[in-house]
C-alpha cells in the first residue's frame, strides 16, 4: 500500500517536472505561455473519445506536454521574432521536433514519448516534417497533437493576429482535413464541445 502511494507520488512529481520544464521553454515566447497546458488538455479531450489504454493516454499526455521541448535549442532571435520567418530561419525552427526527440532519447522512461514529439509537424498528406510521413505512418499520438497544437495556435492571440473563436477555428482546421490533419480524428475533435482554457 505504502509502496503504491510512493510510486503514485513519484509519478506525479515526474509529470509535473516535465510540465514545468516544458512551460519554462514556452515562456521564453510571451505569446505561447500556457501553450503546453492547453495542448495537453485538448489532446486528452480527443483521446477520451478514442479507444486508448490508460498507458497510451499517459504516453500521449507526456508527448503533448513535451512536444515543443526542442525549442530549447532554438535561438531567441528566431523564437521570439514576431513576424514571418525567412526561409533560413524557418529551416532552423523546423529542427525543433528533432532536437526535442534527441533530448528525450537520454531518458529511458521517455522512449514511448519520442514518436509523438518527433512527428507532431508531419502532415497527413506527407508534406510535413521532419520525415514526410503520411497517413497512418504518422504515429497516432503525433496526429492527435497536431490537431491540438493547431487549434491552440488559432484560438490564442498572436503578434500578427487576434485569437479566433472556437467554431471559426474548427472551420479553419476542417479546410485542412486530409492534407494537414487526419480527417477521422479531426471529425471527432470537431464534435467535442471545447471550452477554451484561458
Ligand atoms: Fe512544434
Ligand atoms: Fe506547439
Amino acid at each position: 500500500m505504502e509502496n503504491a502511494s510512493l510510486h503514485a507520488r513519484l509519478h506525479s512529481t515526474f509529470l509535473h517536472t516535465a510540465e514545468a520544464l516544458a512551460e519554462a521553454i514556452n515562456s521564453r515566447d510571451p505569446y505561447t505561455g500556457g501553450h503546453t497546458r492547453r495542448v495537453q488538455k485538448y489532446s486528452l479531450l480527443l483521446a477520451d473519445s478514442l479507444d486508448l489504454t490508460a498507458e497510451e493516454k499517459q504516453t500521449l499526455c507526456l508527448a503533448a506536454t513535451l512536444h515543443d521541448i526542442g525549442k530549447i535549442g532554438i535561438d531567441d532571435n528566431i523564437l521570439k521574432k514576431g513576424g514571418k520567418l525567412t526561409a533560413e530561419e524557418k529551416r532552423v525552427m523546423n529542427n525543433h521536433p528533432r532536437i526535442g526527440a534527441n533530448i528525450l532519447q537520454y531518458v529511458d522512461e521517455m522512449q514511448e514519448v519520442v514518436p509523438g514529439v518527433l512527428h507532431h509537424h508531419e502532415w497527413f498528406d506527407g508534406s510535413g516534417y521532419p520525415d514526410g510521413l503520411a497517413g497512418e505512418q504518422i504515429p497516432l499520438q503525433a496526429r492527435i497533437i497536431a490537431i491540438a497544437d493547431a487549434f491552440d495556435a488559432l484560438t490564442t492571440d498572436r503578434p500578427y493576429r487576434k485569437a479566433t473563436h472556437t467554431e471559426e477555428a474548427i472551420r479553419v482546421l476542417e479546410l485542412d482535413a486530409g492534407n494537414h490533419f487526419d480527417p477521422a480524428l479531426l471529425g471527432i475533435f470537431s464534435s467535442l464541445q471545447i471550452n477554451l482554457v484561458p
